[in-house]
């Protein structure tokens, strides 16, 4: 595996642990470690031992607390259109393996919107999310604006939004944005709990439920069915539909071979 500069990634039985880390700084991301993020988002993508892909801060205090605002304060206006942040993050959200984030600690700015574009979200009590961007004078520009409102609604998100809420764990849990809220000594339990159920799956279906679930979300319901049709009429040419149907009625456990 790579070695980075300000990410830690290791593999373990299917996972890609991708560590942020800059702890000294609460993990805020500078453009080494966005760069860094893309890279090993691209090696666990081409890991086909690889289901799951797992982000979480270094230091226990803080997930990442957003763009690195030192830099953010040198950057010019064109600078805000290029694929940036924004579009590592829609990598992220369209990459083939399920994602999740692991929030302890702050979860801010572009910290909050990393853990947006992951499938699921995990907080623990002390979890504190939120997009405080106005409070430098930009808005949040990674997809927040977006991705919140479809997540928790339209209300929840801008609330959030303009008045820099900070939402702890329990809060996000009961409004929806985050999928688990547990107690920190239960933490990896409940990860190895998520991560075992997803380990069970067949990459192919894996890939193909999030990609009609992402790609439809915003279309018409005709289109979006049919985008889900489609996927299906995929996985029902697949070994894994054979082994995965065989292996109900022949009342034993799936073996899948992605493909
Ligand atoms: N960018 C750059 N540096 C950051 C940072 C960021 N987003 N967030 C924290 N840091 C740095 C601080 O400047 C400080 O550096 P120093 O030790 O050289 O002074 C160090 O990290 C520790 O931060 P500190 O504020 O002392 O820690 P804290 O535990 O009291 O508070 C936060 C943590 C996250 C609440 C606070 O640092 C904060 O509000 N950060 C900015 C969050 C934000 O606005 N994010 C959106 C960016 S678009």
């Amino acid at each position: 595996m790579s070695t980075y500069q300000n990410v830690d990634v290791h593999k373990e039985e299917g996972i890609f642990w991708l560590t942020l880390n800059r702890p000294d700084v609460r993990n805020a991301l500078d453009q080494t470690m966005l760069t860094e993020i893309g890279q090993a988002l691209n090696e666990a993508e081409s890991d086909s031992d690889v289901k799951v892909i797992i982000f979480k801060g270094a230091g226990g205090r803080s997930f990442a607390a957003g763009a690195d605002i030192k830099q953010l304060s040198e950057r010019e206006p064109l600078e805000a259109l290029v694929p940036g942040m924004q579009g590592l993050y829609k990598k992220i959200e369209e990459c083939s393996k399920a994602t999740i984030a692991v929030v302890e600690g702050y979860a801010l700015g572009g910290g909050c919107e990393l853990a947006l574009a992951c499938d699921i979200r995990v907080a623990t009590e002390n979890a504190k999310l939120g997009l405080p961007e106005l409070n430098l004078g930009i808005i949040p520009g990674a997809g927040g604006t977006q991705r919140l409102s479809r997540i928790v609604g339209k209300g929840h998100a801008l609330d959030m939004i303009l008045t820099g809420k900070i939402v702890k764990g329990e809060e996000a849990n009961r409004i929806g944005l985050v999928q688990y809220y547990v107690v920190e000594e239960e933490l990896d339990e409940q990860i190895d709990n998520i991560t075992k159920n997803i380990l069970k799956k067949g990459p192919v279906a894996i890939k193909l439920a999030k990609q009609a679930v992402h790609h439809g979300y915003d279309l018409s319901s005709d289109a979006a069915m049919w985008i889900e049709k489609l996927s299906q009429a995929v996985v029902f040419g697949t070994e894994d539909k054979q082994e995965g149907t065989s292996a109900f009625l022949e009342k034993r456990e799936p073996e899948f071979k992605n493909r």
